[in-house]
């Protein structure tokens, strides 16, 4: 039993390594089952270090020999590393060891996929590598050579020499062991080439399985616009000679950033018109931004340990929002993250995953890559932004580039760049990294001889192993609209540190409609005693894009509430609000698509766990569904003028203006499918030359329950393309009716093409069942039972991608006593599973004991 009991590591025992690396020399000589990893590394003590316990990381390795300083050692092997005398001075360790690329599922470490070697290191897959220091403070210049009969053979920073059956690599800059990367495999390269600001010429390569040349077009475009945005927001320029990108099918995550070969989940670089969605695009764009960005925001400058995590990704997950909000709309991505937001990391906050933006312990440090790292920690980067102002936040970033240019960092040092940089104190802001939960901010007002006040007060709930929480500074950006739409005060910043705290306006003629946390300026819950009138006015008339939208999803969310709890029938506040709406031809389309879309059942089960409510997942998926009956009603004049209007008729581009016009007839389409049972959607399928088109009309099809044939086409017509079968995989089970996904689900595990080797085609099924809260939560359990049973067989297989499955489980505090009974009975068999992996443990143990 190899992880019996693990131990967490804590925060507060950070010790510097006892040695640091000059460089690295590894060799690779290449087979599937039998790969040697030759080393050798220059150590050196470490003055800062406090003991000299020369302990080397290194798991699943088959030691050959080692040797130190040209002697051969004998050193004590144990399964997390290798420990030896070392002396107390410079010293070379030169090491062999063997390992089995091709019995590697866990897809961490050195791989195989389709063939193909592949490597994938952070966090900690370095060690299953070779024998190394791998902690991200220890930074060296790696040289690699490899050996095999690979066509191409690829490994970071430039090529230095190569020939028959050899490639040797040079990476200049010092790096940690997670940045590793190297690939080799029959690979094709579609090229193009960056000239930097100062001159520098860049070779840019998409690598692809041969056949998939004709998808890396947009990828290669989303670089080149990365780079320049870079160079012209941040100041950022590429620092080698080379970027490669390769595109690998059978990956845990999105990408990884490894310098200068950056390693794709081929769903997140390869595109065409016909096999990806504009959805697709946007993210393909988003995500070669996200991991270009770690070049200067992970790379150049890299996190002291993992507790630092959001150091790099809360940076960088900004600076791509960013990126992509001056490539396309900056309304619509607001709207659209805080969306994601509120699904993936409010959900998480008040539930018993809930964990700082910098956690403080951890078990296993994968089980870390959260929404509450990346995304809040993006919101954190958004919040002391707007607290500096835009001119300090540049020199503060200045700043943290001059200063820490290739060291190893924490939080500590990323706030003293902002403190140095602006003279102002940030121990107050430090409690969003330290304090988990999302702050609850009331508001109340009153209007008085022209002066309206507006009293604030914020508190944030318990989480786990933290009861008490202190007043955070909160950036509440707010505006106050006149009785006639105009608005009477643009957008100030207030800034919120107390418990309580009142703000005033005063000169005002009559008592004003408030606009609060505008563009959302904080994570935060706003709760405010108003009423769907109100809503309806700011929905109409609010200047600020995002408080525009967040008006209607009120409305929207207030209409389906009640509609679940009161039995009542839609308002028609709503429904006329929203009709208003969708035929206001001066809102960009993008917009209106995102405004007539419901509240998830998710954010609903959220709103009403919140006032004490155990969400019914089955009534909550019922209102829904009867308002968008009624909706579908209420819009019959509009929505086929709607729907042809924006009916795009020119080739296929995946840019913002059709992207926006496609989105919103693709909403009408949903709606009209409701009158019509699927002609027009049926008509759609049929006309389709693109996968946004085809796949959203088969997925009206499959609603209204015309979908039986389509679906075979489909798959007729696609089977020989990974991606879009996983799309074919999920959309079964999103469109089933609740009492049968979890059926549907099952079914699909037994398809011939359904596969636990792939994470892609995993999540394709079982995410789609979790993602369905009325087919997952199913009063029946079957749901549950499903999921369990998928975990219990892919956990041996792959602990990572099994342990990030596990939030499935997230919510069951939430409900009834029946679900929450056949939810931890599942939890409670899972974990008794022999060998269970530490992974999956430590997320099953905190989901129960919360
Ligand atoms: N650092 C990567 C990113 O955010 C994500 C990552 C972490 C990852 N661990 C991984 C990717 C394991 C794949 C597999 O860009
Ligand atoms: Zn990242």
């Amino acid at each position: 039993m190899k992880d019996a009991s693990p131990q967490p590591v804590y925060l507060k025992d950070y010790t510097p390594p006892a040695y640091l690396v000059d460089t690295v020399h590894l060799t690779f000589r290449l087979a599937p089952e039998k790969t040697r990893v030759l080393s050798r590394i220059a150590f050196r003590p470490n003055p800062a270090a406090t003991t000299r316990d020369f302990f080397l990381h290194g798991e699943d390795l088959r030691l050959v020999s080692a040797r130190i300083d040209g002697q051969a050692i004998t050193p004590e092997i144990t399964p997390e590393g290798l420990r030896a005398d070392a002396p107390d001075a410079p010293f070379l360790f030169e090491a062999e060891v063997e390992i089995d690329p091709a019995a590697n599922t866990a897809l961490e470490g050195l791989y195989l996929s389709n063939g193909m070697f592949c490597t994938q290191c952070e966090a900690e897959g370095f060690r299953k590598i070779t024998y190394y220091p791998d902690r991200p403070d220890v930074m060296a210049v790696f040289t690699v050579r490899i050996e095999g009969d690979q066509p191409v053979m690829l490994s970071n920073g430039n090529p230095v020499a190569q020939g028959e059956g050899w490639a040797e690599w040079h990476d200049p800059w010092p790096k940690p062991g997670y940045l590793f990367a190297l690939v080799a495999g029959d690979l094709v390269a579609q090229s193009d080439r960056f000239t930097t600001r100062s001159g520098r010429a860049v070779d840019l390569n998409i690598w692809v399985r041969p056949g998939d040349e004709d998808k890396c077009a947009f990828g290669m475009e989303a670089l080149k616009k990365s780079m320049r945005w870079d160079e012209e927001v941040y100041g950022r320029e590429y620092d080698l000679d080379l970027f490669n990108i390769v595109a690998v099918d059978d990956f845990n995550m999105g990408a990884m950033e490894n310098k200068g070969l950056n390693i794709f989940n081929s769903s997140c670089v390869l595109s065409t018109p016909e096999t990806a969605t504009d959805a697709n695009f946007e993210r393909i764009e988003a995500i070669i931004a996200h991991e270009y960005f770690h070049n200067w925001t992970g790379n150049r400058i890299t996190c002291r340990d993992w507790f630092q995590l959001c150091l790099k990704e809360g940076l960088t997950v900004y600076r791509d929002s960013q990126f992509t909000a001056d490539m396309r709309s900056a309304p619509v991505k607001r709207i659209s993250d805080v969306i994601a937001l509120r699904a993936r990391q409010f959900r998480e906050d008040a539930g018993p995953l809930a964990h700082p933006v910098r956690p403080e312990s951890f078990i296993e440090i994968n089980n870390f890559y959260t929404a509450t790292v990346y995304e809040k920690g993006a919101e954190l980067i958004g919040m002391l932004k707007r607290l500096v102002g835009d001119d300090a936040y540049a020199r503060a970033l200045d700043l943290y580039f001059t200063r820490h240019d290739g060291q190893a960092c924490t939080i500590e040092d990323w706030l003293k760049v902002f403190e140095d940089a602006t003279g102002r104190d940030l121990a107050q802001f430090k409690r969003w990294y330290q304090e988990a939960g999302t702050p609850r901010l009331r508001v109340s007002d009153d209007f008085k001889n022209g002066t309206y006040t507006l009293h604030f007060e914020q508190e944030t709930p318990p989480t786990p192993g933290q009861d008490t929480k202190q007043p955070r500074v909160i950036p509440i950006a707010v505006g106050l609209l006149g009785p006639n739409g105009d608005e009477v005060q643009p957008t100030v910043v207030l800034e919120m540190t107390e418990a309580r705290q009142s703000f005033a306006f005063d000169g005002l003629a009559s008592r004003p409609i408030p606009s609060i946390l505008r563009d959302f300026s904080a994570p935060v819950i706003l709760e405010r005693a108003t009423d769907n009138a109100e809503r309806a006015f700011l929905f109409a008339h609010d200047t600020d894009p995002f408080n525009r939208w967040e008006a209607g999803r009120a409305l929207a969310r207030e209409t389906l509430l009640a509609m679940i709890r009161d039995g009542a029938a839609p308002d028609p506040a709503y429904l006329d609000a929203a009709h208003a709406m969708v035929r206001d031809e001066a809102l960009d389309p993008a917009f209106r698509a995102l405004a007539l879309a419901l509240p998830s059942e998710d954010e609903l089960a959220q709103a009403l766990f919140a006032t004490g409510t155990p969400p019914d997942p089955q009534a909550i998926w019922e209102a829904r569904e009867a308002l968008d009956i009624t909706r579908a009603e209420a819009m019959r004049d509009t929505l086929a003028d709607l729907y042809t209007a924006h009916q795009v008729t020119a080739p296929y581009r995946p840019d913002p203006e059709q992207t926006g016009a496609r989105a919103l007839s693709n909403a009408a389409l949903g709606l009209i499918t409701r009158r019509d049972g699927g002609a027009r959607a049926l008509a759609q399928y049929d006309g389709a030359d693109n996968m946004t088109q085809q796949l959203a009309a088969l997925a009206c099809l499959m609603r209204a329950g015309k979908g039986a044939e389509v679906t075979q086409a489909f798959y007729r017509q696609w089977r020989h393309d990974r991606l879009v079968l996983d799309k074919w995989f999920g959309l079964q089970i999103m469109q089933a009716a609740p009492a049968e996904a979890a059926e549907t689900a099952a079914r699909l595990t037994e398809h011939p093409d359904f596969t636990l080797r792939n994470p892609n085609r995993f999540r394709a099924v079982m995410g789609a069942l979790a993602g369905f809260p009325a087919g997952f939560h199913h009063a029946s359990g079957r749901g549950y039972r499903l999921m369990a049973e998928m975990l219990i067989r892919l956990d041996p297989l792959n602990p990572q991608t099994t342990a990030r499955m596990c939030s499935a489980f997230e919510t069951w505090p939430r409900f009834d006593a029946e679900r929450q009974a056949l939810i931890l009975g599942e939890i409670e068999r899972i974990l008794a599973t022999p060998g269970l992996s530490r992974d999956t443990t430590e997320m099953l143990s905190r989901i129960r004991d919360a």
